[in-house]
Order: C-alpha cells, then sequence, then structure tokens
C-alpha cells in the first residue's frame, strides 16, 4: 500500500521509520517532512492544512492511507474532506473527524465530556468576558495555585498557573478582554489544581475496539529540574516505571473505557490516536487533557517500543477490525534526547550545519528541524533532533542518548541533561 505522513517533525519521523519498515508498505510520502524522513520516504513540498494540494498529490501517487501528525489538519476537517469527496472517500485518514477534533480543539468540550462520561478530571468552571465578574468570584472560592486555560489551540502556552489571587484574575482578564491568546482565550477554563505526578497514555482506536499503546513521560521545560518556559517537549521516556498493572488497570476502567465508549454513545467518528496526559495523585488518575493525535517528542519513545507492524494495526482501521490485530511492545524501556537550537523556545537562529550524524550507531535520530543543503544537514527548527535509545532501563537509555549526543554538533545546540531526573 501507498501511504502519505502529513507534519515535519520528529514526531513524523518516527512514523515514517516504523512505518518504512514494513512488508506491505509500497510507496511512502511525507508532506513536507525534513531531512530525516527524507532517507526513508519522499517529501512533497506541500502544507498540512493545504487539502486541495492534498488531494492532489493523493490521487496522482495512489496514496491508499494518510497517517496525520499534527492536529491542525484535524481541527480544519480533514477527515470529513476525504469523506466527503468521493475521489477520497476511499483512502484511509487515520485520525478523528472534526467534531472528534473538538476534545483538543476545546478544554471546555473535553471537560463536559469527561463529566457527560464520569471521567475523572479537575473540577472546572469556564467563562467569557460576559460574566467576567463570576470568575473572579470563582477564584475567590478556589485555594491556590489556579489552573487558567484558554478553551482554544494556543500552540501549548494556553495554560497558566499562578499562585497568587490578585494576579490570577488580572491574567483572568488579559485572557478574556485583552486577547491575550487571541481568539483562543475568548473563553476560560478555571479549575482545580491537580498536585500529583505526571504521565501520559495513547490509545489506538479504529472507533470500534482500541489497543493500548506503550506509556510514556515528557518533560515541556526548556530548563533543568523542569524549570523556565513551555516549549514543546525537551524529552521523554518510556515506559512510566510507577504505572504498574494497578495503575493501568485504573486507567483502563476509568479513563479510556469511557472515553472510546463515550465517542460511540455520541456517534462521534474517531479512527487514530487518542493521546492521554493524566495526572496521578495519591495513585489515582485524572484526566488533565485530551490531544488527538500523538505527542512529540513522545512518538519517538512509544513508536520504537511497538515491535509488531504498525502499517498493518493502521490499515485494519478502515474495516473496523483492529481487534483482530496483535500489538506487541518491547520490553525494553526507551528514552529520547531532544536537541535545540540556542534561544528556544524563544527566537533562535536556522541554518547551522550539523556535524557527527554518520558517527551516531546505537541511537536512533529523529529529524524535527532539520533540512539538507548542498550536501549538508543545517537546522531549520526550534527542535533539532531527538535522540532516541534503548536501555534494561530508562537510566539506561537515557544514558545511551547522552553518550552519542557527545558526538553530534551544531552552533548553539543545547539539551536538558536531566531527563528523567523526577523518577
Ligand atoms: P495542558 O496544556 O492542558 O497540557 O496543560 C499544561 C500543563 O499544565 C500540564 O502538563 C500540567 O503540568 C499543568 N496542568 C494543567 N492542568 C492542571 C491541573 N488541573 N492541575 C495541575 N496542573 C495542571
Ligand atoms: N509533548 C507534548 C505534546 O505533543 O503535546
Amino acid at each position: 500500500m501507498n501511504v502519505l505522513i502529513l507534519g515535519s517533525g520528529g514526531r513524523e519521523h518516527a512514523f515514517t521509520r516504523s512505518i518504512a519498515a514494513s512488508p506491505i508498505l509500497k510507496q511512502l510520502y511525507v508532506a513536507p517532512g525534513n531531512a530525516g524522513t527524507a532517507k526513508q520516504a519522499t517529501n512533497i513540498d506541500i502544507s498540512v492544512t493545504d487539502f486541495a494540494a492534498i488531494k492532489t498529490k493523493v490521487l496522482e501517487l495512489d496514496i491508499n492511507l494518510v497517517v496525520v501528525g499534527p492536529e491542525a489538519p484535524l481541527v480544519e476537517g480533514i477527515y470529513d474532506f476525504f469523506q466527503r469527496d468521493e475521489q477520497l472517500a476511499d483512502v484511509s485518514v487515520i485520525g478523528p473527524s472534526q467534531q472528534g477534533a473538538v476534545l483538543e480543539g476545546s478544554k471546555e468540550f473535553a471537560k463536559k465530556f469527561m463529566v457527560r462520561h464520569n471521567i475523572p478530571t479537575a473540577a472546572y468552571e469556564s467563562f467569557t468576558k460576559e460574566n467576567l465578574k463570576a470568575g473572579m468570584e470563582f477564584i475567590d472560592r478556589l485555594t491556590p495555585p489556579y489552573v487558567l486555560k484558554a478553551d482554544g489551540l494556543a500552540g501549548g502556552k494556553g495554560v497558566l498557573i499562578i499562585d497568587n489571587a490578585a494576579e490570577a484574575k488580572e491574567s483572568l482578564e488579559a485572557m478574556l478582554v485583552g486577547g491575550k491568546f487571541g481568539d483562543a482565550s475568548n473563553k476560560v477554563v478555571i479549575e482545580e489544581f491537580l498536585d500529583g505526578i505526571e504521565m501520559s497514555v495513547f490509545v489506538m482506536t479504529d472507533g470500534n475496539s482500541y489497543k493500548i499503546l506503550p506509556t510514556a513521560k515528557d518533560y515541556k521545560r526548556i530548563g533543568e529540574g523542569d524549570t523556565g518556559l513551555n516549549t514543546g517537549g525537551m524529552g521523554a521516556i518510556s515506559p512510566v516505571p510507577f504505572a504498574d498493572e494497578d495503575l493501568m488497570e485504573k486507567i483502563e476502567n476509568r479513563i479510556i473505557k469511557p472515553t472510546v465508549a463515550g465517542l460511540q454513545q455520541e456517534k462521534i467518528t474517531y479512527k487514530g490516536f487518542i493521546f492521554i496526559g493524566l495526572m496521578i495523585v495519591s495513585g489515582e488518575p485524572y484526566v488533565i487533557e485530551y490531544n488527538v493525535r500523538m505527542g512529540d517528542p513522545e512518538t519517538e519513545v512509544v513508536l520504537p517500543r511497538i515491535s509488531s507492524d504498525l502499517l498493518e494495526h493502521l490499515s485494519a482501521f478502515a474495516k473496523a477490525e483492529l481487534h483482530l490485530q496483535k500489538l506487541t511492545i518491547d520490553d525494553r524501556s526507551a528514552a529520547t534526547v531532544m536537541l535545540v537550537s540556542g534561544g528556544y523556545p524563544e527566537a533562535y537562529d536556522k541554518g547551522a550545519v550539523i556535524t557527527g550524524i554518520d558517527e551516531v550507531k546505537d541511537s536512533i535520530m529523529f529529524h524535527a528541524g532539520t533540512a539538507q543543503k548542498e550536501d549538508k544537514i543545517i537546522t531549520a527548527g526550534g527542535r533539532v533532533i531527538a535522540v532516541t535509545s534503548y536501555g534494561s532501563t530508562y537510566d539506561e537509555a537515557v544514558k545511551k542518548s547522552y553518550e552519542n549526543i557527545a558526538k553530534l554538533h551544531f552552533d548553539r545546540m543545547y539539551y536538558r541533561t536531566d531527563i528523567g531526573f523526577d523518577l
């Protein structure tokens, strides 16, 4: 079968590597891809949200299956675009319908969905500028810290955690009235602060049955010890060592089952990945957020631990036959460390030459912001390369990534040296 992957990050390179290994693959394309995907597939220079251009390429290249990496095309309705088009209706799109993508596109929608299906989550209320005053009063009734979330997509920056009530009220006003996050903060969810440890579970569903993929934990802040600005993610490990059988059983029964059943009951078409961000409070799991795609860099540790044929699994979605597939997981741990451009997540330079790539033998390099320039690979984004390794423990895997990172270089290269520090 011919496959198109949409996206250009480390996540999409990880999909490329797994799918390229499938015996049922004929041709593999990535749009727009990066210098890493170009080595295992053919890059196509089109945007992930240019549906008309995607259609043209899908027909021209006889694509049978499209894996959607980032959320933007899903929130803009790529699944429905294919379904509605006579020429594209037979092409399998791995991702939810536009209605399903609202689980990520609107925090309030996600909270209401959880409440309807009795899925444990932090208590909350939502506010618009019309009831700003009620929002301020709600803050007065909560105990600090205060969690304020822009309802819409804000590039991972829309969540504020504030210790002081006066400051929280100021921020609420800035969001609702001052347009702090543009239209994304026309509505704000204020919720109870959950004090615990975070982890993520990933589920793939064909809308009928589901499979639980390996767990992962990511490190979002730029600085050591989880300090400084939020980033897309600076590293990840899998599996999460504290996610024992007992906790996984709670997560499956209280969260995964009601989520998949809730989608079915509400007739929300969903044939894709569900990324569930969790907070574990005294051994009890609560949902912090849903994402309607895989995580980045979590995918760079989750997919390398799947030893069965990912493309076989995905191709079973079309006929809702995922239940017939056998998912096998590699027992080893995996860790990834993200190399970023100096300055990221604020302003950074592009175009630095990356050296040492050919010297890395026992780690996997998933390219993110890289590009080919003549015979050189150069930086082309904030997050540049995710270096993934296996080990008998996460610690061993992390160490191996650091050993190999020592061989890599580009001007102003930065990475965190403490991935897994809190475990
Ligand atoms: P989100 O964008 O929803 O992933 O939120 C960003 C981060 O804010 C999460 O990864 C958590 O660390 C934190 N967070 C979100 N909601 C809560 C909450 N109710 N209690 C404590 N921390 C939270
Ligand atoms: N690493 C977090 C995310 O992909 O949303």
